[in-house]
C-alpha cells in the first residue's frame, strides 16, 4: 500500500478495487498525470473523471458549495456506490472536470481503496480501469487484459462485491437530478431528497457513460423481447445467450449460456454481469443475446448498461 500510495504521489497510475469496478487512479490535482490516465485509457478529453475521497473534510479544498440535499445524500449513501456532481474549486483541474465547472466526487465503502486514499494523502480520480466503451473491469485480471502494463501498478483486491458502477446524482440544476443508475437504487434516493428526474438521453454530453454505445462487448449484442424468449437466428450464427436466472427451457442453438444468477437474484447478478459479458466476448461468436429484466431497483442499471452494449457500432 505503501509503494502504491508513492506511486499516485510521484504522478503515477494505480488500478485499484472499489465495491462498484476496479478504478484506473491518480492524483486528481496533478494535470499530467490525470493526462495520462485519458492517454491510457484512450478515452475522449470531453469525458470528466470522478474524484475519490476518504473524508468530508476534503471536499473544503476540491468544492465551492455543498447543497443541503448533497449533505443529506452523503449522509444516507457515503462511503458507498454513490457520486454527487457539485460545483469545483478552481484548483481542481480543468482536465479531471474536461473543463465543466463542477466535479464528480464518490467516497468509496471498500478497504482497499480508501487505504489507497489515505495513503496517498491526496484526491484520486479514477475512471473504471478498462479502454473507453468497453466492458468494466470487476477483477484485477479484466484490468491485465485491457490496459496490462500501461498501468504502473494494480492492486489486487479480488472480484468487486457490487459490480456495477456508481450512481451518479446532480443536484446543480434546477431539479436533482440522476445522472447514471447504479447501485444505489432512485427509489432509495428518493426517500432521501424527494422528487428526481432522470437526465434526457438526447442532452449534451454531461455523462459519456450516457452515450448510447459504451459498456460495450466486441460482439455484438441483442436484447431479447422477454426472459425466455427463443431468439430468432440467422442461418449458421453462432450465439452466445446471457440468461438473467436458470433457463426455463434448453436451447441446444447456443454455443454459450451464462447464468447471470440461477435463483434470479438481481444483486448476484449485476455482481456477475461484466465478468459474463468478457467471457461471452472472448468466444469470438457472432452474437450475444441477453435476457432482459425488470428495470425495478438495481434492474434499472442492469438494463442501462444492457442497452448501450447492445447499440450497433454504426
Ligand atoms: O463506480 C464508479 O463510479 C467507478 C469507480 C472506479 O469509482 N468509476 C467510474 O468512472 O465509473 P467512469 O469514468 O467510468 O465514469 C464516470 C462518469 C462518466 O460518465 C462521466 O462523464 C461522469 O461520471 N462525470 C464525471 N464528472 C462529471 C461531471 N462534472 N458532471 C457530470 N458527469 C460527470
Ligand atoms: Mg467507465
Amino acid at each position: 500500500m505503501r509503494l502504491a500510495a508513492d506511486v499516485i504521489r510521484r504522478g503515477g497510475l494505480v488500478a485499484f478495487p472499489t465495491e462498484t469496478v476496479y478504478g484506473l487512479g491518480c492524483d486528481a490535482l496533478n494535470p499530467e498525470a490525470v493526462a495520462r490516465v485519458f492517454e491510457v485509457k484512450q478515452r475522449p478529453s470531453f469525458d470528466p473523471l470522478i474524484v475519490h475521497i476518504v473524508t468530508r473534510a476534503s471536499l473544503d479544498r476540491l468544492v465551492e458549495t455543498i447543497s443541503f440535499g448533497d449533505h443529506r445524500l452523503m449522509d444516507a449513501f457515503w462511503p458507498g456506490p454513490l457520486t454527487l456532481v457539485l460545483p469545483k474549486r478552481e484548483q481542481v483541474p480543468d482536465l479531471t472536470t474536461a473543463g465543466l465547472p463542477t466535479v464528480a466526487i464518490r467516497m468509496p465503502a471498500h478497504p482497499v481503496a480508501r487505504a489507497l486514499i489515505r495513503e496517498a494523502g491526496v484526491p484520486i480520480a479514477a475512471p473504471s480501469a478498462n479502454p473507453f466503451g468497453y466492458v468494466s473491469p470487476t477483477c484485477a485480471q479484466h484490468v491485465v487484459d485491457g490496459l496490462g502494463d500501461r498501468v504502473d501498478l494494480i492492486l489486487d483486491g479480488g472480484p468487486c462485491p457490487i459490480g456495477v458502477e456508481s450512481t451518479i446524482m446532480s443536484m446543480v440544476g434546477t431539479w436533482p437530478e440522476l445522472l447514471r443508475p447504479g447501485s444505489i437504487t432512485l427509489t432509495e434516493i428518493r426517500e432521501v431528497i424527494g422528487p428526481v428526474v432522470r437526465a434526457a438521453a438526447s442532452r449534451t454530453v454531461v455523462a459519456p457513460g450516457q452515450l448510447p454505445r459504451h459498456y460495450a462487448t466486441g460482439t455484438p449484442m441483442s436484447i431479447l423481447g422477454a426472459q425466455g424468449a427463443r431468439p430468432v437466428m440467422h442461418g449458421h450464427e453462432r450465439a452466445g445467450l446471457l440468461a438473467m436466472s436458470a433457463p426455463v427451457y434448453a436451447d441446444e442453438r447456443f454455443c454459450a449460456i451464462e447464468v447471470l444468477s440461477p435463483s434470479g437474484d438481481l444483486r448476484e447478478a449485476a455482481r456477475n454481469l461484466f465478468a459474463a459479458l468478457r467471457r461471452l466476448d472472448a468466444l469470438g461468436l457472432d452474437r450475444l443475446y441477453a435476457e432482459p429484466c425488470d428495470e425495478q431497483g438495481l434492474g434499472l442499471a442492469v438494463m442501462d448498461r444492457l442497452r448501450r452494449c447492445a447499440v450497433p457500432l454504426k
